[in-house]
C-alpha cells in the first residue's frame, strides 16, 4: 500500500490533492497547523486510510514528531507533496524581517525540514515520490518579493533533491499553479481592496483557456508525477495555469 504525506492539506489545493491521491488507491497523512477533519473524513470516504496530525513545518522537532505518528498510524511514507504555505504580501519598502521570514520559512524551510525526514524511509525503500509547489510567482510578482523568492526557491531545492535521490528511484518535481480560486487568493483579493468577482475576471481575462483554476486541477497534475508511470520524470516544473506567459 503506498502512503502519501501532504502538508497544508486542511483546506485549498492541499485537500484536493489529498482526496486525488486517495481516489488513486493511496492512504494519506494530512499535515497541517488547523483541524484537518474535513480532509480524513474525504479521504476515508474513498475507502483509504487517513491520518490528521497537528504540526508545523517549520519546526523540525514537530516535523520528527508527525513522522513517527505517521509511521506508526498507516507505515513508511512513499509520496511527499510539500504544498503548505502562507503569503504576507507587501510592497519590498514597507515589508518587515518578520513578513519576510514568515514566507521563507513556511515554503523553503518547511520543504526542506519535510524532505529530510521524509527521503530516509524512501531510500531504504528504494523507491519514493516527492512533489513541491511553486508558483508562477517565481518568475516575479508585485507585492510579493518574499513569496516569489520562497517560489523560486523551491525550484532550485527540488532539482538539487532530484539529483541527489536520483540514484536512489526517487524523483523529486514541481508543480507551478497560476490562479487558483482558493482562501489563499481570496485572500490576496480582499487585503488589495478589490471584489473577488473583478479581480477574478480580470485575472484571466488574457487566459487561453479562459478560466480561474480549480484545486482539483492542481491535484491532477500532482497526482501524476507522485504515480508510478512518472518514473522518468524528475527535476521539472510543470506549470498548472492555462497558459499563463509569465
Ligand atoms: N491559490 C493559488 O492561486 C496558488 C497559486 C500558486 C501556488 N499556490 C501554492 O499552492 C499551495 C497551497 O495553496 P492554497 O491556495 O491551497 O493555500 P491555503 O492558504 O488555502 O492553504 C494552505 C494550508 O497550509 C497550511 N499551513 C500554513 N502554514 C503551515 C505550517 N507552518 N505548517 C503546516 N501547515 C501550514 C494552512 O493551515 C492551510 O491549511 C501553497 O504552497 C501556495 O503557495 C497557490
Amino acid at each position: 500500500m503506498t502512503v502519501a504525506v501532504v502538508t497544508g492539506a486542511a483546506r485549498g489545493i492541499g485537500a484536493a490533492i489529498a482526496v486525488r491521491l486517495a481516489r488513486d488507491g493511496m492512504d494519506v497523512a494530512v499535515v497541517d497547523l488547523t483541524d484537518s477533519s474535513d480532509t480524513e473524513r474525504d479521504v476515508s470516504a474513498l475507502g483509504r486510510r487517513a491520518s490528521g496530525v497537528g504540526a508545523d513545518v517549520t519546526c523540525a522537532k514537530d516535523v520528527d514528531a508527525a513522522f513517527h505518528r505517521i509511521e506508526q498510524d498507516l507505515g513508511p511514507v512513499q509520496v511527499l507533496v510539500n504544498n503548505a504555505g502562507v503569503t504576507r504580501d507587501a510592497l519590498l519598502f514597507r515589508m518587515s524581517e518578520k513578513e519576510w521570514s514568515a514566507v521563507l520559512d513556511v515554503h523553503l524551510t518547511g520543504a526542506f525540514l519535510m524532505t529530510r525526514r521524509a527521503q530516509a524511509g524512501m531510500v531504504e525503500a528504494g523507491w519514493g515520490r516527492i512533489v513541491s509547489l511553486s508558483s508562477v510567482a517565481a518568475h516575479g510578482n508585485r507585492g510579493q518579493v518574499n513569496y516569489s523568492a520562497a517560489k523560486a526557491g523551491i525550484i532550485g531545492f527540488a532539482r538539487t533533491a532530484a539529483l541527489e535521490l536520483g540514484p536512489f528511484g526517487i524523483t523529486s518535481n514541481v508543480v507551478a499553479p497560476g490562479y487558483i480560486d482558493t482562501p489563499m487568493l481570496r485572500a490576496v483579493a480582499d487585503r488589495t481592496g478589490r471584489e473577488w468577482g473583478p479581480y477574478a475576471a480580470a485575472a484571466v481575462a488574457d487566459l487561453p483557456v479562459r478560466r480561474m483554476g480549480t484545486s482539483e486541477d492542481v491535484a491532477a497534475a500532482v497526482a501524476f508525477l507522485a504515480s508510478r508511470e512518472a518514473s522518468y520524470i524528475t527535476g521539472e516544473v510543470l506549470n498548472v495555469g492555462g497558459g499563463l506567459r509569465v
